[in-house]
């Protein structure tokens, strides 16, 4: 398989909340023998805030900026696995900078999604009905996952080292991006 002297990152992950992306990712990168990266985490290292805090201070608009340009200089500098935050691929300019790479959809059902980030501080699912909300931002968003997803995992087919085995799997298969799936 040809990793890194075609594709910067080596994979992108995306989907929604619960679907796993770090967990999986974590697994992914560990069994390819590269560097994992979570722009949450980088966009929380680079703020020295938390996420919920950056939204209530600065709004929702503000934090996909701050998330658009974390999630540019990753796609330029790293070398090995990327998770995205859920919403990032909402951003226009994040979705056009993915044409080109390996993206990988790992898609959740709204209830299993849902167990998974219950009683989690996730700002947007806050709010008196956070199951109904959860469904409806999952509703709205993925068209777009799939669109920009060059390939699709259920991300409820097994424990993440599963789930993580089957994206290698497609990867393999894939080298290039192509659109490809497991659902
Ligand atoms: C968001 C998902 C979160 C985080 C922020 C907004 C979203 O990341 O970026 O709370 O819009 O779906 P995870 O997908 O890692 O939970």
């Amino acid at each position: 398989m040809s990793t890194e002297a075609t594709h910067r990152p080596v994979a992108v992950l995306i989907g929604f909340m619960g679907a796993g992306k770090s967990t999986v990712g974590r697994i992914l990168a560990r069994r390819l023998g590269v560097d994992f990266i979570d722009t949450d985490s980088e966009l929380v290292r680079r703020e020295r805030r938390p996420i919920p805090e950056i939204f209530t201070d600065d709004g929702p608009q503000r934090f996909r900026e701050i998330e658009r340009d974390v999630v540019l200089d990753v796609l330029e500098s790293h070398h090995g696995v990327v998770a995205l935050g859920g919403g990032a691929v909402m951003t226009p300019a994040v979705a056009d900078a993915l044409a080109g790479h390996r993206v990988v959809y790992l898609r959740i059902s709204a209830d299993d999604g849902f167990e998974r980030v219950r009683g989690s501080d996730r700002p947007l699912i806050a709010g008196d009905d956070p199951h109904e909300r959860y469904r409806e931002l999952l509703a709205e968003r993925d068209d777009t996952y799939r669109r920009v997803g060059t390939m699709t995992v259920d991300a409820a087919a097994g424990a993440p080292g599963v789930v993580a085995d089957a994206i290698l799997e497609l990867l393999a298969a894939a080298p290039t991006p192509e659109r490809a799936t497991t659902t």
